[in-house]
């Protein structure tokens, strides 16, 4: 048998190569991926929406040497098996030219390492002209005339990637202007959820800033971790070999609980349902999100779920990532632990949650102070489930809904026991019994409720039916009568 090496003909495979899938927004995120790797804070998204449309992206990495560059821009730069440091988000080798040149047809990298400056291109009319892999270098007179060098002036080391001529675009779009301004807001939409655990501060590492045209784009953190009502649950790992796959269930808080902020923050408001499910990371990296890998109904935890899962680098072996790292496929026996996992620790806050104590009324009257017995220990509570309590909550800010549920625990642990145990020993008991509302302002508040309940397409009838079962109105059964009276044929 004999050999013969057979060289990829460069033309027809870089064409190729240039339909793995990539979207704007997944082949932007693939070059930040390089510069989160090359350890940069200051990540800058330049662009020009009109012709002739360029974008850049600068970092101040560790940069790369004339040979490292060279090294770069071959198509496999890297094995996809070599171990990677920790931190690396790369796997393939390809990411940099495969991500540029899916959406234009010239790449340009500039780079600064050891004070000196190194840039070459590839360009895919010269590759189709030569026939052969022919990468462009610049000498370091002529890189200090492209764009982007006075980015690398000014910084000790980093790195510029340069996109210019969109073919695609052009023919994609009679407008290509408004096209390429649609493609920017979604990838900085794209870029502000999977980076958000780097461009939001977590636990003691550096945060890294990225601009779109000198406009920060701010992390857009799905489990709403610093809402007070967003619960979150115990942590559990996961071990594979000798690896660990952490695992960290959220119940979000519901909609009505939501500033529009918050509501914005995770994507709006049918996001909150839709979108549960996990949030698997790699590196801290988002790659797949809202899916219970069809595992779990939509509403089988009855919650608003919401899971972060991550994985390491080390573990790239077990699931199958593609090039773009925009989709994966877990194993099953991962995801088969990673459901238990939620089922259990989902379930158990279920049950703590409704648990708070057990209401000790014997009555069927809504209590706005309720009797509670936790484990032995006897206390009273406001009832949260009082109609105006919802009303409340309904019509306030994420902000206002945290103060009230704030004040009402100072109400409750404040609540002075010995206080009317005293006065109740020494036969002072009707303190309880003064009325502090006359009877226009009580009826005013009924009013309001059934004001309320019409606006929300409510029932009227059956609040009107259930009026005295509220504690606070029957001791007022004159304006029962009243409001009954006056709304009762509506
Ligand atoms: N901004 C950058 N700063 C420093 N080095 C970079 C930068 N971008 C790319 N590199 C170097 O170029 C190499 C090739 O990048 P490329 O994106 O093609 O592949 P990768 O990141 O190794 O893997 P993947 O295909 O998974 O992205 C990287 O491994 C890195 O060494
Ligand atoms: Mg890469």
């Amino acid at each position: 048998m004999k050999e013969k090496i057979v060289v990829p003909y460069a033309p027809v495979l870089v064409e190729s190569t240039r339909s793995i899938g990539y979207s704007f927004e997944t082949a932007v995120a693939d070059i930040i991926d390089n510069s989160i790797s090359a350890d940069a804070t200051d990540i800058r998204v330049c662009f020009m929406s009109s012709e002739p449309q360029w974008l850049r992206i600068e970092d101040d990495g560790r940069g790369m040497t004339e040979a490292e560059l060279e090294t770069a821009m071959r198509y496999g730069s890297r094995s996809p098996g070599d171990a990677r440091s920790k931190d690396d988000l790369g796997r393939f080798g390809l990411g940099l030219k495969t991500a540029s040149l899916s959406q234009c047809r010239k790449l340009s990298v500039m780079s600064k390492r050891d004070g000196r400056v190194a840039a070459a291109c590839w360009d895919l009319d010269y590759i189709s002209q030569t026939g052969e892999w022919s990468l462009q270098l610049w000498s370091e007179d002529e890189v200090k005339n492209l764009p982007g060098y006075p980015f690398l002036e000014a910084h000790e080391s980093g790195t510029v990637v340069l996109w210019q001529n969109f073919d695609r675009l052009q023919q994609e779009s009679a407008n290509v202007q408004a096209t390429f301004d649609e493609k920017i807001d979604l990838a900085r939409k794209h870029i502000a959820l999977v980076f958000h655990r780097f461009l939001n501060i977590e636990g003691g590492r550096a945060h890294v800033s990225i601009t779109f045209n000198g406009d920060p784009v701010k992390g857009l953190d799905p489990f709403l971790t610093r809402h007070p009502a967003t619960q979150p649950l115990a942590d559990q790992v996961l071990r594979i070999k000798d690896e660990v796959i952490s695992v960290k269930p959220y119940i979000l808080p519901f909609a009505s609980k939501l500033s529009p902020k918050d509501i914005q923050s995770i994507g709006g408001t049918d996001d909150l349902r839709q979108h549960q499910g996990f949030y698997i990371y790699r590196n801290r990296r988002l790659i797949v999100w809202g899916t219970w890998f069809r595992l779990i109904r939509q509403n089988e935890l009855g919650k608003l779920a919401r899971v972060r899962v991550d994985i390491p680098n080390s573990l790239d072996f077990i699931w199958e990532l593609d090039i773009k790292k925009s989709t994966a496929s877990l194993p099953s026996f991962i995801k088969k632990n990673l459901v238990d996992i939620v089922r259990n620790a989902v379930g158990r806050s279920e049950k703590v949650y409704r648990y708070r104590g057990r209401n000790i009324q014997k009555d069927t009257l809504t209590h706005i102070w309720e009797p509670i017995d936790k484990r032995g220990a006897f206390h009273y509570r406001i009832n949260r489930k009082t109609p105006i309590y919802d009303m409340l909550t309904g019509c306030m800010d994420g902000k206002g809904v945290f103060l009230l549920e704030s004040f009402v625990k100072m109400l409750e642990d404040s609540f002075p026991y010995a206080d009317v145990y005293y006065h109740l020993a020494q036969n002072e008991a009707d303190i309880c019994r003064s009325k502090s509302m006359d009877f226009d302002e009580v009826y005013k508040i009924a009013e309001q409720m059934v004001q309320q309940i019409r606006a929300g397409g409510g029932d009227l009838f059956q609040f009107l039916k259930t009026l005295e079962q509220i504690d606070f109105f029957v001791n007022y059964p004159e304006v029962i009568t009243k409001i009954r009276e006056r709304y009762e044929d509506d």
